[in-house]
């Protein structure tokens, strides 16, 4: 058994994207997921086709004790792995108004919480040596829509930070803020035009730019704390 990594919401969209290319530089996969199981069994096989490991681990990443089992788990499957990606995410549309107590908690503990957790534990691990965390181009910007997912991101990008400088030098830890990549389950491809077109690009990205971006990351040794906007320039404007 070799060097391995864990990609929460590995399953399906940038996760399975992430999945596959890890897969593909040599890393055997934990796929984690909560309600896709069959998308994760799936992306589990299309790895095992490019000749590494995959084993699938399901997890509520909005219950502690869930979250705190994970990391454990893992290990215990490959000793060896390496690489956490904090990608899974509730993505919520609520102004401040409505935000009420069970979405605040809903949105902190899946989007904060469970990273900050798993990276803590992770940070035990004899092989652990990077930690990325996705993000949100909103991050740069005081945005009142997505109030508390908005906020959640916020706070795991300063988490990124002040991780990065406590755990080196044995893990690094960076994060990546994408834009207009992928539309949400509900919407098409001209949502993500329409956002573009005030963007300084002018175009929708896709997932190859944030494989782009973690294959930098993974590659470059000297980089730690750092959040790689991947998003047309959109947090600019
Ligand atoms: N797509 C974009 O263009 C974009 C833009 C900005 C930021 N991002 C960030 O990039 C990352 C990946 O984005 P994405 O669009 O591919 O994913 P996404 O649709 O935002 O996230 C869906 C994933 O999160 C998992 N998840 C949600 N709630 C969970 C819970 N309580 N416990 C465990 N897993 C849970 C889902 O697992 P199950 O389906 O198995 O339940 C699913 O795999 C996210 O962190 C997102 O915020 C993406």
């Amino acid at each position: 058994m070799g060097k391995a990594a864990l990609i929460t919401g590995g399953g399906k969209r940038l996760g399975k994207a992430i999945s596959l290319f890890l897969a593909e530089s040599g890393y055997d996969i934990a796929v984690h997921y909560n309600h896709s199981e069959k998308e994760a069994k799936e992306t589990a096989e299309l790895i095992r086709e490019k000749g590494r490991q995959a084993e699938i681990f399901k997890s509520n990443l909005s219950e502690i004790q869930e979250v705190r089992s994970l990391i454990p788990t893992v290990f215990e499957v490959f000793p060896e792995c390496s690489v956490l990606v904090n990608s899974a995410s509730i993505f919520e549309n609520v102004g401040f108004e409505d935000v009420t107590e069970e979405i605040f908690d809903r949105d902190f503990n899946t989007n904060f919480k469970a990273p900050f957790f798993l990276s803590q534990d992770f940070s035990k691990g004899d092989h652990s040596e990077l930690i990325i965390n996705m993000l949100d181009m909103r991050i740069n910007k005081i945005e009142t829509e997505h109030f508390s997912y908005n906020l959640s991101k916020k706070a795991l990008r300063d988490f990124t930070l002040m991780a990065a400088k406590e755990l080196g030098p044995k893990i690094r830890v960076n994060g990546i803020c994408p834009g207009p990549i992928l539309p949400p389950p509900d919407k098409d491809i001209h949502y993500l035009e329409k956002i573009a077109e005030n963007t300084p690009l002018k175009k929708p990205g896709n997932p190859d730019y944030i494989i782009s971006a973690v294959e930098y990351i993974l590659n470059n040794p000297f980089v730690t704390g750092q959040c790689l906007f991947v998003d047309g320039g959109q947090h600019l404007v």
